[in-house]
């Protein structure tokens, strides 16, 4: 398997609709919606208010990446906006547990951890039996249109493996820099699913065309 997920920080926002209805039709399984606060990251981007206004466009499930200090705080926000999973940063919860269990049970979402490509990737096994996607960062979150850093696939390789381990059916997420150049590496390396930003919405023959060929590569090198 491997989906793709156009991150729309790297969209046309004056063309929003259009642009999440196009990769859709071509074939991308979610929309990936990063959301930064200007503390956990040094830069600001979107609220609920935008998977409102994306939740009638399209059918494809929303996929909200928190970088943001507080995450527990925008929760419920964007669970009634009509977020389908949320992606928490395990620098900023001690213990996860809670949350995990909050948006699962409480909320009825979908829940992911990522770490930051300093992170250890041991640190993310006690939890993995408990949660439905793993995001290896393989930039360090922030802004789009950054390069691939290639000790990434070592420590997807060493997630991956984890993965088989505990819970074969938890996802492997990378996210930043995923383009045709190093998406095979990731996906070699065991990640199933691939957020591509400036990959898709930058691309030369337009952001269908993008999405198609990005899968076409992931799965010949899986
Ligand atoms: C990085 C974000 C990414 C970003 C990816 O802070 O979490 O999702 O949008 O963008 P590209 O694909 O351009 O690296
Ligand atoms: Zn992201």
């Amino acid at each position: 398997m491997a989906a793709i997920a156009p991150s729309i920080l790297s969209a046309d926002f004056a063309r929003l609709g259009e642009q999440v209805r196009e990769v859709e039709l071509a074939g991308a399984d979610r929309i990936h919606v990063d959301v930064m606060d200007g503390h956990f990251v040094p830069n600001l981007s979107m609220g609920a208010v935008v998977v409102k206004g994306l939740r009638p466009a399209t059918r494809l499930p929303l996929e909200v990446h928190l970088m943001v200090a507080y995450p527990d705080k925008f929760l419920e926000g964007f669970a009634k906006a009509g977020a389908d999973s949320f992606i928490v940063h395990l620098e900023v919860l001690p213990d996860p547990r809670p949350m995990i269990r909050h948006i699962k049970h409480t909320l009825g979402k979908k829940v992911g951890l990522v770490f930051n490509p300093d992170m250890p990737v041991s640190r993310i096994e006690p939890y993995l039996a408990e949660i439905d996607l793993a995001l290896c960062m393989t930039v360090f979150p922030g802004f789009g249109g950054q390069a691939y850093i290639p000790a990434s696939t070592t420590r997807v390789r060493e997630l991956r493996a984890m993965v088989n381990r505990v819970n074969p059916a938890c996802e492997i997420e990378v996210d930043g820099g995923i383009d045709a150049s190093t998406i095979g590496a990731a996906a070699g390396a065991g990640a199933n699913v691939f957020v591509a930003g400036t990959a898709v919405f930058g691309a030369k023959d337009g952001p269908a065309a993008a999405t198609k060929h990005l899968r076409e590569l992931a799965l010949a090198a899986q």
